[in-house]
């Protein structure tokens, strides 16, 4: 059998890489690991123990106790902690917030490694992984990158129209800016900043519908495999 391949898919959020993911994972049989749900996760602990989003000791405390697991169910990739399904609860706003905060910290960086190499190597046949650094970090010998960016304003209307739908009320222009403030943290970080690796397959999903992208990517892996 084939050894089990690795896929990185980085970009900025609204990009459309989780919906690019999951779809990618389901058709190749592969894992799928989506990296910014356990920073998400390890916010959503260190909120709840109330530690201090800079408090290095009490954030590892958080991670040597962290058990994230995922499960594919339909279309949706559920994230636990332990035994309870936290999928909503780590997209809540302040979460995602206090996500952006410790994923700059490097303690949870460093922490975080491990963990995601584990979950992809454990993958039988594969793993797509999500995220910002997997082609630069996580796995620079990935077998296949690709960068998934889009035009700020085709992701703000995305990301508006999704709020929309939850019956968020929030106007295009403060999406926009709080998405300009997400894009600065997350590139200008000292650590792991979020950019293309030198030989990651540059995708511009504003001029690609999402089908396309996947078809693309899907026909990579499929060489690889060959
Ligand atoms: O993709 P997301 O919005 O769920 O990510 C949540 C936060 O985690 C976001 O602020 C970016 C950060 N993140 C990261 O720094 N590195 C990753 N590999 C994935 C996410």
């Amino acid at each position: 059998m084939a050894r089990p391949l690795i896929v990185a898919i980085d970009g900025p959020a609204g990009a459309g890489k989780s919906t690019v993911s999951k779809i990618l994972a389901r058709r190749l049989d592969f894992a799928l690991v989506d990296t910014g749900a356990i920073y998400r996760a390890v916010a959503l602990v260190a909120l709840r123990r109330k530690i201090a989003l800079d408090d290095d000791v009490g954030l590892q405390q958080v991670l040597d106790s962290l058990d994230v697991s995922f499960h594919m169910e339909g279309e949706l990739n559920h994230v636990f902690v332990g035994a309870e399904d936290v999928s909503e609860a780590i997209r809540a706003p302040d979460v995602s917030l206090a996500a952006s905060q410790v994923s700059a910290r490097p303690v949870v960086r460093a922490g975080l490694l491990e963990l995601q190499r584990r979950l992809a190597r454990h993958a039988p046949h594969g793993a797509v992984l999500e995220g910002r650094d997997i082609g630069t970090v996580v796995f620079p010998d990935a077998d296949l990158k690709v960068f998934l960016f889009a035009d700020p304003t085709v992701r703000a209307r995305r990301r508006f129209e999704e709020l929309f739908e939850k019956g968020v009320d929030k106007s295009i222009d403060q999406v926009l800016s709080e998405q300009n403030t997400r894009d600065k943290n997350d590139s200008e970080r000292d650590v792991a900043p979020l950019k293309p690796a030198a030989d990651a397959v540059l995708l511009d999903s504003s001029v690609l519908p999402l089908s396309d992208v996947v078809q693309r990517i899907e026909a990579l892996v499929r060489e690889k495999q060959s």
